[in-house]
């Protein structure tokens, strides 16, 4: 079975985990100095989220040199060093890459921008004329909020799908696959083992000559802080001009080659795809294209039976259809922590479930700590969808607060100078040092599952569920499955179930374990694994 089949894979939003030099951002070295500690979770690969040169206007997820790191970050020695220090741990590298748009500090934006409309230089992004009345090309909106064009000295206009900072590249320009096909090239010589590729879904834009129907309702169905009705939601995503069109499979078909051409390295990518109907997502991971596409239900999900039940297999079940196995994330950088959506018992219970399950689990650097968002005024908020939506979203710097190691003051261990988001003393509770000294932490739940999971449930084969709404006497709250040697039960009633079932009771999510080999009590809210 190749590495990332079934691999669990953790999340490091770099400016987030580790500061080593008191600058209150955290760095590679950082990161480097940490990796013992995440190899002592039991994961098998890290994803870094972008460390590029970039004017940090999105995170990084503007990049001005993609084949740099940024001076906050540390320096191409730095990459080195972290990835030889992960390879020396047994942990493979991810590398986040970002082909939808660059920032507008990158030469070929600035260049553009000196050049005439027409130009070869103008080319490699999307820019256009006005229409007669001079306003934008068209009515998109932007994901971050306001019109997705903005306009140039000479009167052009540039699209940008996020921020204005983040114009998007052409992909019919030849200039745009070659270079990013170098810097493919130039991370996979460098030793990383797949890419994370953001906005995979993106790259290719149709009819930017017309104007949408709905550029409202298409703006507030993408959202997911926006409750819509469902049958609208699904028909305005069915189709999207600037989403998941036909041609982006002939782009990832051509990577695909690139990547098999590194053999035995066993190189991988992962589809960062919100697309819909959840069919299309299949798309993406079929025999010649990627290896994996994010699912994106449980980062949204309710902690309710019959919605977990109907995503969860239907997720198997489309994966199926192209070989493929599924992925499972409850939390990462852009959504709320999963601790703070749904509550402390439910995100340990959803875990231990979602650990037993075919596919690969990934892990958002915090959340095997139990941590909340954290609590931030208006003012420390630097998320440009905050800032271009004039506060309407609140953005995404809740989950990016960085991580607390140690001692019981902010910013608790994780840099010597001012964290660049503020720390709340109420996460005293819930640093590595003290999680580590507590048998029923979060963090020691995680790491005993991880371990488990590997021994008894890596590579064993398909689910077959026992108790759901469609198999079974279903009990309200009740969902059931035996994978191999185990039997997973996840209560998310509020009352204790008895359930009958021979075996030995290997782990709880609340830690209560019932001596009967045959009748236990699997306690409210709660997910239990039996060895059978
Ligand atoms: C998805 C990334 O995860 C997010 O953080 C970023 O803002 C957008 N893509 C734009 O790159």
């Amino acid at each position: 079975m190749p590495w990332w089949k079934e691999a669990v894979i953790y999340q490091i939003y770099p400016r987030s985990f580790y500061d080593s030099n008191g600058d209150g951002e955290g760095d590679l070295q950082g990161i480097t100095s940490r990796l013992e500690y995440v190899k002592s979770l039991g994961v098998d690969a890290i994803w870094l989220s972008p460390f590029y040169t970039s004017p940090n206007k999105d995170g990084g997820y503007d990049v001005a040199n993609p084949r740099d790191v940024d001076p906050r970050f540390g320096d191409l020695s730095d990459a080195k060093a972290l990835i030889k220090r992960a390879h020396d741990l047994n942990l493979r590298v991810i590398a986040d890459i970002v082909p939808n748009h660059f920032s507008d500090q990158h030469e070929w934006f600035q260049s553009a921008l000196q050049s005439q409309p027409g130009s070869a230089e103008r080319n490699r992004f999307h820019f256009y004329d006005a229409k007669a009345d001079g306003t934008p090309p068209n009515n998109w909106i932007s994901l971050f909020g306001g019109p997705s064009w903005t306009q140039v000295a000479d009167g052009q206009y540039y699209l940008h799908l996020f921020d204005s900072s983040q114009p998007d590249l052409n992909w019919e320009n030849a200039d745009v696959n070659a270079d990013f096909e170098e810097t493919l090239r130039f991370w996979l010589d460098l030793g990383v083992d797949g890419f994370r590729i953001d906005v995979a879904h993106g790259l290719v834009k149709e009819e930017i000559g017309k104007d949408h129907p709905d550029p409202t309702g298409l703006s507030n169905a993408l959202r997911l802080d926006v409750d819509m009705d469902t049958a609208l939601r699904n028909s305005l995503l069915e189709s999207v001009p600037y989403f998941d069109r036909q041609g982006v499979h002939e782009i990832y078909r051509r990577w695909r080659k690139i990547f098999d051409s590194y053999g035995d390295r066993e190189v991988m990518a992962v589809a960062e795809a919100w697309v819909h109907p959840p069919i299309n997502a299949t798309r993406y991971v079929r025999s010649d294209e990627l290896h994996q596409v994010f699912n994106f239900d449980l980062l949204t999900a309710p902690f309710e039976s019959a919605f977990l039940y109907d995503v969860i297999s239907r997720s198997i079940e489309l994966n199926a259809t192209v070989n493929a196995l599924p992925t499972w994330a409850l939390s990462n950088h852009d959504s709320p922590r999963v601790a703070s959506r749904i509550g402390d018992h439910q995100s340990r219970a959803l875990a231990l479930f979602v650990f037993a399950l075919p596919g690969s689990a990934y892990i958002f650097a915090g959340q095997e700590l139990g941590l909340p968002d954290g609590e931030l005024e208006n003012s420390d908020r630097q998320d440009p969808s905050f800032i271009r939506s004039n506060g309407e979203i609140k953005g995404r710097d809740g989950a990016r607060v960085p991580l607390p190691w140690s001692g019981d003051v902010p910013p608790f261990g994780f840099s010597t100078g001012k964290p660049w988001l503020p720390m709340q003393q109420s996460w005293s509770a819930f640093t590595v040092e003290i999680e580590k000294s507590d048998p029923s932490s979060v963090l020691n739940l995680y790491t005993a599952a991880l371990a488990l999971r590997a021994q008894h449930l890596t590579g064993a084969g398909v689910i077959a569920w026992l108790e759901s709404p469609s198999h079974g006497a279903m009990r309200e709250g009740l969902l059931a499955f035996r994978r191999g040697s185990i039997t997973v039960y996840m209560n998310l009633s509020g009352q204790d179930y008895a359930v009958e079932v021979e075996g030995q009771t290997i782990i709880t999510s609340s830690g209560d374990f019932t001596a009967s080999h045959i009748v236990r009590v699997v306690p409210a809210c709660s997910t239990m694994w039996i060895l059978n």
